[in-house]
């Protein structure tokens, strides 16, 4: 099985470009069957995306990959059923729902499953497509959603602000019959670009100070180009990179908007933290100090996706820390991997409490998850002696480059296959 191995003690500095959203360029890329030729850049290589190519390419588009860019056509659409092994190669799938539904009136998905992160319901995506029309049947894990009639306009009000239902009710009202109004939406930047993508392509969007999205459906929309936004979470990756090392780091084509809630946190740890146009820097103390309390939230909360990568610093910090993970219901599966390497952590059930230890030590460990994985190699980076860290395909799912960056920084790492 393929692993990393990682020689720890490094300080870490010197400059990363970070790479386009996954958590954009999904939705985005479920957008394009609404449309016939898109091109989309700044994409980043990761096997989430590739999962997503897959679906696009068993519906029937055709889809070419150079570089950072992909393009799709999606003129003629040759199947409207997106098999099991393909919703389940990505948890995230299910966000193509409203995109098939809106362009052929009908879809086939087996149900996404749920992950390492929890059982991952759809009830929110469900029960807003019911009300613009869609008829839902569940048989044999399957979905089977139809539209008798016509994709209609509604207003819905989500009792969370769902990132998935969000982008499914927005993709299936770009062309449905009149307006739909989606109160308390998701209002995360990989929403907005989602939105822009699709305002490019001619949808009637708008979305006003408090967050709620009217969207009046036209009769269809053009292919456009698109440029992806930078990943704020991988950024915040790397700024943990930096603060758990003791570093100093360069992050180029970042948002620092988008990095808000993060900023605040790092240097409640001691990091000093610039930014000038897209470029972000961290010059970290040599060992962190604690977090007082680091609460998830909704965006522009502090960001479940970026608790992991900063468990990792607390685990070094000058006192204890304590977590409250309000997003996901099983999101410390990284504390036992990091407690491996030494970590003092204790976990009842939201709430996780690391008390901070001067030393950690190398040790084998397995990923567990895509931002628990990033920060079982962040603690690796900071830790004394060598680890070995199986599983990475977890990593691979929404880091690109991952190892290549960490090592241009200075880290002693490198791929190894280890026995199974
Ligand atoms: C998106 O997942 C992201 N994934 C996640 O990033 C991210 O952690 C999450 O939003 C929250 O920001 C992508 O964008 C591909 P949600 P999503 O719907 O859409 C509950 C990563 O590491 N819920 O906002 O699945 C759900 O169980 C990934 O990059 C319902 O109860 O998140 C969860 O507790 C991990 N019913 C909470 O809401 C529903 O119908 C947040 O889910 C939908 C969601």
């Amino acid at each position: 099985m393929t692993g990393y191995t990682v020689e720890g003690g490094r300080k870490l500095s010197g400059d990363v470009t970070v790479h386009g959203a996954k958590n954009a360029v999904l939705p985005i890329l479920a957008a394009t069957l609404l449309a016939d030729h898109s091109t989309l850049l700044n994409c980043p290589s990761l096997t989430d995306v590739n999962a997503a190519c897959n679906i696009l390419e068993h519906l029937g588009c055709s889809v070419v990959r150079e570089d950072n860019s992909i393009t799709v056509s999606a003129e003629s659409l040759a199947d409207c059923i997106v098999p099991e092994h393909l919703m389940r190669e990505m948890r995230s799938s299910v966000v193509f729902l409203g995109a098939i539904i809106a362009r052929c009136g009908k879809a086939r998905v087996s149900m996404p499953g749920g992950c390492e992160l929890g059982p991952r319901p759809i009830d929110l995506h469900l029960s807003a497509l019911e009300k613009m029309g869609v008829v839902v049947e569940e048989e044999h894990g399957y979905l089977n959603c139809t539209v008798p009639d016509r994709l209609r306009g509604a207003t819905i009000s989500l009792t969370f602000p769902s990132v998935g239902a969000t982008e499914n009710i927005m993709l299936a009202a770009c062309t449905a019959e009149g307006e739909t109004v989606i109160h308390n939406p998701a209002r995360e930047p990989e929403i907005i670009d989602l939105a822009n993508f699709l305002q490019k392509a001619g949808a009637n969007i708008r979305i006003v100070e408090n967050g709620t999205i009217y969207i009046r459906g036209v009769k269809a929309l053009r292919g456009v180009e698109h440029r992806v936004i930078p990943d704020r979470i991988a950024a915040a990756t790397y700024l943990c990179a930096a603060a758990v090392t003791g570093g100093d780091v360069l992050l180029r084509e970042v948002v620092p908007a988008h990095l808000f809630s993060i900023f605040p946190v790092l240097e409640e740890a001691g990091c000093s933290i610039s930014h000038v146009g897209g470029a972000v820097r961290l010059f970290a103390p040599k060992r962190p100090a604690p977090f007082r309390c680091i609460r998830t939230m909704p965006y522009p909360g502090f960001p479940t996706d970026a608790q992991s990568p900063v468990m990792a610093v607390s685990c070094l910090a000058k006192g204890t820390s304590l977590f409250v993970e309000n997003i996901f219901e099983n999101r410390y599966k990284q504390a036992g991997e990091l407690m491996r390497m030494g970590a003092r952590i204790k976990v009842e059930g939201k709430v996780a409490v690391v008390e901070g230890v001067a030393k950690l030590h190398g040790a084998s460990v397995v990923c567990t998850d895509l931002r628990g994985g990033a920060s079982l190699c962040l603690a690796a980076l900071a830790a004394e002696g060598k680890s070995e860290i199986t599983d990475i395909r977890h990593i691979e799912r929404g880091y690109q480059d991952f190892d290549k960056n960490l090592i241009s920084l200075g880290a002693i790492m490198e791929k190894t296959e280890f026995p199974l």
